[in-house]
């Protein structure tokens, strides 16, 4: 995290004092820094640098800010996406229709036709049904949608339940044992061009044991499918891999996670596929946040800051842990609940936490706040929608707006029957 020191007494996002933008901007408000969203990109891509033939997906859900998908996309990333809205985001960050995958188990019909309009590279069918559906329309159409068959490895990844996709409870993919069948059923539909198979067993991944265990599976498969006279070139291996959101984390990197691939799956003879999202934007922001007031507590104070769980969902969704540090740090820390001004006690950023030491107005961040922070944001209690900042070495911009609760009161209408 050097991008994000302290220098003169006060943090810095590279060499922009994170008071100049709460001052200019407000708070609360996502700060994001080029210089290391670059280098996730690039420390990713010479992780994988020994495979003969890789294609990088950025998976756009992790941050859709088109200024971040602007960034990958200089980097030479294509795009995961799971929706029309998220297609038409990376398109519109000028990633070209022919490097986007398109994810998801609920594609709907208008989203399959106007993805095979664009010219979309890959679909990841999740299932027999949304592949014969897919098929039917490519071919009314006099198109082939070129595709892989998502497989649900059965592999437990060992992180949070409620990010766990590759059990096979899981509503992903298709089931191990039938892939092989379902592929065959699926390849001979005209319309649907299938070369492969893809997996994603799940994100925030702190072991690399199930991912292995994962594309053993899958590397199986693709040998049973080719034993079959299949032709398999594409294989995706999905994303997943977990980033250190505290001091003692101790996660596998990039090149553990790249030299393990090359170990498992570098004798495919595939493009082998793959759709990092919070390795790229995790620890490329910061959430900063102003200190309301600290309110006594029974057992320690509560620091009540300006964000809140409408802003930064993870905690309250799944536990999470994110740092939280002062703009202006005095060197003296003290013991408290951190927490947001909403109506419910799952809006709690930390308890019995020491932290530094904070009174009312004092500016603070949540750190690793760039990957399924502001685009799970909401605007629960008619709070504003988070705005986005993004800093390149000595200058800043605004690349998300505060939506201001005026906007969304606005599209709201009551009907002629109430008067
Ligand atoms: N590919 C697919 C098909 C996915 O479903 C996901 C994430 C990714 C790639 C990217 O995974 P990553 O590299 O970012 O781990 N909101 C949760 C995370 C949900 C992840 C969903 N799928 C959180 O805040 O932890």
């Amino acid at each position: 995290m050097d991008d994000f020191a302290i220098r003169g007494g006060v943090l810095h996002v590279e060499d922009v004092p994170l008071p100049a933008i709460a001052e200019a901007v407000g708070t609360p408000v996502y700060v994001y820094s080029c210089r290391t969203l670059a280098r996730h990109a690039r420390v990713f891509r010479n992780a994988l640098a020994a495979l003969p033939s890789v294609h990088l997906a950025f998976a756009v859900k992790s941050n859709p800010n088109l200024a971040v998908l602007k960034v990958l996309q200089r980097e030479g990333y294509g795009a995961d996406v799971v929706s029309i809205g998220e297609m038409r985001r990376a398109l519109a960050a000028g990633m070209p229709a022919a490097d986007i995958v398109f994810s998801g188990v609920g594609k709907t019909a208008a989203e399959m036709v106007e993805a095979l309009e664009a010219g979309l590279g890959q679909f990841n069918v999740e299932s027999e049904e949304e592949g014969a559906e897919l098929a039917a329309l490519a071919a009314a159409r006099g198109l082939i949608a070129t595709a892989t068959l998502r497989v649900n490895p059965d592999v437990d990844a060992g992180t949070h339940a409620k990010i766990s996709t590759g059990k096979a409870d899981n509503k992903f993919g298709v089931p191990y044992d039938r892939a092989a069948a379902i592929y065959t059923r699926l390849v001979a539909l005209p319309g649907l061009g299938l070369r492969g198979l893809a997996l994603h067993i799940g994100s925030q991944i702190a072991d690399l044991g199930p991912s292995e265990r994962a594309f053993t599976r899958m590397g199986a498969l693709m040998q049973d499918l080719r034993s079959a006279g299949h032709v398999i070139t594409h294989m995706d291996l999905g994303g997943g891999l977990g980033v250190p959101y505290r001091a003692g984390d101790d996660l596998p990197t990039p090149a553990d996670y790249g030299a393990m691939v090359a170990r498992v799956c570098g004798g495919w003879d595939v493009t082998l596929m793959f759709e990092p999202g919070r390795v790229i934007t995790g620890n490329a922001g910061v959430l900063l946040t102003e200190v309301i007031r600290v309110k006594e507590g029974v057992n320690a104070p509560f620091v009540v800051v300006d964000a809140a769980m409408n802003d930064l969902a993870r905690p309250a969704m799944y536990d999470a842990w994110h740092d939280f540090a002062a703009v202006r740090p005095s060197g003296e820390t003290m013991l408290a609940h951190v927490v947001g001004p909403i109506c419910e006690s799952s809006d709690t950023f930390a308890m019995n936490r020491t932290i530094d030491r904070v009174v009312a107005g004092d500016l603070a961040v949540f750190r690793t706040a760039g990957a399924y922070g502001a685009t799970m944001a909401s605007t629960y209690n008619s709070r504003p929608l988070v705005p986005e900042v993004l800093v390149d070495a000595d200058r800043w911009a605004i690349v998300a707006d505060r939506i201001d609760p005026a906007a969304i009161l606005a599209a709201e209408r009551v009907p002629a029957w109430l008067g």
